[in-house]
Order: C-alpha cells, then sequence, then structure tokens
C-alpha cells in the first residue's frame, strides 16, 4: 500500500514552483468567490425574507382592523365578506381566532371549530404581543392542513391581534405558502454554485497555463544545466519571452559558449602541444638509435650525431619554456606587478645581445631610440615582447638583410616598430600569425627552430600592458611589427 507521508506532501508541493503557483492562484480566486457567493446569498435571502415579512404583517393588519368590528358584533356575513376580499390578493388563507384559541371563520373552510396550537396565535392571544410573524418548515400533514390539501412546503403565519369595543376578541391568522419563494431562492444558491464551479474550473485551468508559462524557461535552464553537468557543452537553452528570464537564458548561454570555447581552445592546445614534443623526441630517438646501433661510427660523425640531439633538445627545452610562459600568463591574468621601465635602455639591451647573431649571418641590425622614454610595466615581459619580434626578424630576413628596431613616442604613446626585409607574410595568414602554434610555412620554420609560440606569448604580454599590436607586411618584401603602448603604459 502507498502511503502519503506529510514530508512527502511537503516535498511535493516544497519542490516545485509549478505547484504553488497553481496552490495561490486556485485558494485566492476559490476563496474570495466563495466570500462573495455566501454574501449575496445572505444578502438576497435577508432582502427577500423582510419583504415578505413586512408585506404578511401588514396584509394581516389591515385584515384584522376591517374584520374586527363585524367579529365584534358577530356579523357573519360582514366577516366572510372581507375575509374574501382580503383573501383575493394573497397566495394562503386567512382564518379568524377567538379568545379562547378556537377557529370561527376561515377562508378554506376547512378549520372552522378547530382549536389552532400556533405560537405566533398564542403569543398574541395571551396579549404578550399585539402581531407576531413566524416561518416554518412544518410536517406533511400540517402543511397540507394549513397551506389546503395537497401542498406540501414551508409557511409562514402573520398573526394580528384584533380588539373590540371591549378590548382584546381574539386574532386574525394569515397563513403564506412560501415554498415559491423558497425556490427561487435555492435555484439562486444553486446558480450562484454551478458559477462558482464553472470559475473554479476556469481558475484550475488558467492557473495550469500560467505556472506553464511562468516555470517552463526555468525547468528548461535546469534540464540544460544538467545535460551541461554531465559533459554535452553543446547544449544550449531556448531564449524566449521578456524580463529577467529572457536575461537568466541569454546570460547562461553566453557562459555555455564562453566555456565550450575554452574547451575546445584547451583540447587544442593541448594536442598540439603534445605533437610539438613528440617530433624532436622522435628525431632524438632516431639518431640515438643510430649511433646505438653503430658501435664503429666513425668518432666525427657520432660528434656530429651528439650536437644535432643537443640541438634538439635545447629546442624541447625552449618549447616547454614558452608552454610554461604561456600557462602562467592565463593564470596570471590581470595581477601582474608594474614598475616604472626605462624603454630606451631596454631597446638598446635587445639589439646589443641580438647584433652578434645578425653579424654570423652579415645581417644589418639596426636601432633607433629616442632616449629617456619611460613607462610603468613589467620590465623582463616588455624584454621578451621586443627579444620575440627582433629574433623573428632576423630569423625570416636572408643573410646579409636589414633589420631595424626604433622607439618613438608618437602622439604621445610609446611605439616599437620592428622592420626587416626578409619572406613577408602572405595576406591569409596574417590575421592567424598570433595563435598558438601557427606557423607560415611549417617545413621552413621547423628548420629554423620556430613553434609557432613567439607571437601568440607577445600578443599576450602586449595586452596584459594595455596595448596592440598589428603587422604590415608584403610577401618576399619584408613585413614591420607596430607595438603601441598607450600613454602611461599599463596601469599600476
Ligand atoms: N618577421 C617575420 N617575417 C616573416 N614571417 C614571420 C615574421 N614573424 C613571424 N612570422 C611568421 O609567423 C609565424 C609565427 O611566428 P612565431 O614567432 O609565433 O613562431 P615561430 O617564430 O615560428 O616560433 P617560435 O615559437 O620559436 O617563435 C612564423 O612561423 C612565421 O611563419
Ligand atoms: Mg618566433
Amino acid at each position: 500500500m502507498v502511503t502519503i507521508s506529510p514530508i512527502r506532501i511537503k516535498r511535493f508541493f516544497g519542490a516545485s514552483i509549478r505547484w504553488k503557483i497553481l496552490l495561490a492562484f486556485f485558494v485566492i480566486v476559490g476563496l474570495s468567490f466563495a466570500v462573495a457567493a455566501t454574501n449575496l446569498t445572505g444578502l438576497v435571502r435577508g432582502y427577500l425574507f423582510e419583504q415578505k415579512t413586512r408585506e404578511d404583517s401588514l396584509l394581516a393588519e389591515k385584515a384584522a382592523a376591517a374584520a374586527a368590528p363585524f367579529f365584534d358584533e358577530a356579523d357573519p356575513e360582514g366577516i366572510l365578506r372581507v375575509l374574501e376580499e382580503n383573501a383575493q390578493s394573497i397566495d394562503g388563507r386567512l382564518m379568524l381566532i377567538d379568545q379562547d384559541g378556537k377557529v370561527q371563520y376561515d377562508t378554506l373552510r376547512e378549520m372552522s371549530g378547530h382549536r389552532l396550537q400556533l405560537d405566533e396565535v398564542l403569543q398574541v392571544l395571551t396579549g404578550k404581543a399585539e402581531q407576531a410573524y413566524g416561518m416554518h418548515s412544518p410536517g406533511e400533514e400540517t402543511a397540507a392542513r394549513l397551506g389546503g390539501s395537497g401542498y406540501n412546503g414551508q409557511l409562514a403565519y402573520s398573526v394580528h391581534a384584533m380588539d373590540g369595543a371591549n378590548g382584546p376578541i381574539g386574532a386574525l391568522l394569515f397563513v403564506s405558502r412560501i415554498q415559491s419563494l423558497m425556490d427561487s431562492l435555492n435555484s439562486v444558491q444553486l446558480q450562484l454554485i454551478s458559477v462558482f464551479v464553472l470559475i473554479a474550473i476556469a481558475a484550475l485551468v488558467l492557473a495550469l497555463i500560467i505556472s506553464q508559462v511562468v516555470t517552463k524557461p526555468i525547468t528548461d535552464l535546469s534540464r540544460t544545466m544538467r545535460k551541461m553537468g554531465k559533459g554535452d557543452l553543446s547544449v544550449r537553452v531556448p531564449v524566449r519571452g521578456s524580463g529577467e528570464l529572457r536575461e537568466l537564458a541569454e546570460n547562461y548561454n553566453t557562459m555555455a559558449a564562453q566555456l565550450e570555447r575554452l574547451d575546445k581552445t584547451r583540447s587544442q592546445f593541448v594536442s598540439n602541444a603534445s605533437h610539438e614534443l613528440k617530433t624532436p623526441l622522435a628525431t632524438m630517438k632516431i639518431m640515438l638509435e643510430t649511433v646505438m646501433y653503430q658501435p664503429d661510427m666513425p668518432a666525427e660523425l657520432r660528434s656530429e650525431f651528439m650536437q644535432d640531439m643537443n640541438h634538439e633538445i635545447d629546442r624541447l627545452t625552449g618549447i616547454i619554456t614558452d608552454l610554461l610562459t604561456l600557462t602562467r600568463m592565463d593564470s596570471e591574468k590581470g595581477s601582474m606587478k608594474t614598475e616604472p621601465v626605462d624603454m630606451s635602455g631596454l631597446t638598446e639591451e635587445v639589439v646589443h645581445l641580438l647584433t652578434p647573431a645578425a653579424e654570423k649571418r652579415g645581417q644589418q641590425l639596426e636601432g633607433r631610440i629616442e632616449p629617456d622614454l619611460q613607462m610603468n610595466g613589467g620590465r623582463d615581459r616588455l624584454y621578451q615582447i621586443l627579444y620575440n619580434l627582433t629574433d623573428n626578424a632576423l630569423k625570416y630576413s636572408p643573410d646579409g638583410g636589414r633589420i631595424s628596431v626604433s622607439l618613438r613616442r608618437e602622439n604621445g604613446n610609446l611605439v616599437w616598430r620592428v622592420r626587416d626585409n626578409g619572406v613577408g607574410i602572405p595576406p591569409q595568414d596574417q590575421e592567424h600569425i598570433f595563435e598558438r602554434f601557427y606557423r607560415v610555412d611549417k617545413a621552413r620554420s621547423r628548420e629554423t627552430g620556430g613553434t609557432g609560440l613567439g607571437l601568440s606569448i607577445v600578443k599576450q604580454l602586449v595586452s596584459m600592458h594595455g596595448g596592440t599590436i598589428t603587422v604590415q607586411s608584403e610577401p618576399s618584401r619584408g613585413s614591420e611589427f607596430i607595438v603601441v603602448f598607450p600613454q602611461g603604459g599599463a596601469a599600476s
């Protein structure tokens, strides 16, 4: 057997906004209508009863006054005429009762000579009141006896005292059949109940629709989040409607897109990195095996192999250092320590350091440096920016090429320009060279030792300093990289 514990009920209603809305709506509409309906029937009932009481009492009073003189003088004809006249316009009967409680005259005749034990009649006959009124649901027998044969419904008794020349002489009783009044009251009540049921059903349907509309975006969102939690980052919430829920869905989708993009770049980065690391390792393994399996290899050749292996190890170390720099920058975003940096001195230093390498290949490396330029930033990072750019310029220029590095103040900004007359970069590659692992000429870059990480590091470092980097290049004529740092450098 299924038992419904209070906790279960609590959970059922506590769990869902939908049920809460439904319940609240239903209770508010239902309660207000129930209160309104009760008040309305009370009002109608009160009005109708009051009206009836007043009418009946008035009639009884009038008839009593008209009949009293004839009754006092014992004039049966006069009495009958008066009673008949008054009985014409009513749904009921009139009776005259003497002081002993005996019916003397009855418009329906049947009760004449009988005694009547009615509270209202007693009250008047005993002099407790001049008139009395009461509504009753008598038994079947009394209803037929007093209401007329065949009548079975509610009755109202309206009694008024009659006074003769020497004091009280009896009472006039007006028995009114009020079943039709009760019937119409009941039908009003019935109508109200059916309207209430209709309204309750309408309220229920409306509440269902409203709660569905209100909670749909929330359930959608939670379903999507559940899917995303299971690892599917491509799911999105449908954006509909307006207001806060729409904003919520939009914000959620933006966040999901961001997460998905991050996830993609990360996995791409990892696969690229492993690929880059695998290549030098494979080369080294081949060289190592060659040396191992040829014990009688000439010493000269062997040392050449060793040198090549040493070179590959340097390359590996370089790649790993770059990778570490990139990951460190990712995690350090926004928390860079800055200091005033002597940019003129720093530029001089880079040019000086790379001059021997340039000279080795007959290249001309020229520095055009405006003196005493300073900005706020990280010294090592700024150094790495210029070093990478100049290193590229040398690497991608032929022997005997000309490279110039300039530092100037332009419109208040500090500007580095690194220009070469080397191989240049095709237009379609220019927008990609700042991506991680991107190389224009894969084969040649590897020969020259490049992994395609240098410029992506540069770009990140430049933006950490609030600057921008652009490239202008024409294939086989040369390239120019321009770094612009806004006035004052990075905020400290
Ligand atoms: N001055 C330049 N002239 C021509 N091509 C260039 C120049 N600078 C960069 N490139 C192109 O852009 C690519 C990306 O440069 P990047 O510095 O990121 O990588 P890399 O030099 O190949 O390797 P490394 O990670 O060792 O710097 C290079 O492979 C090269 O094809
Ligand atoms: Mg490079």
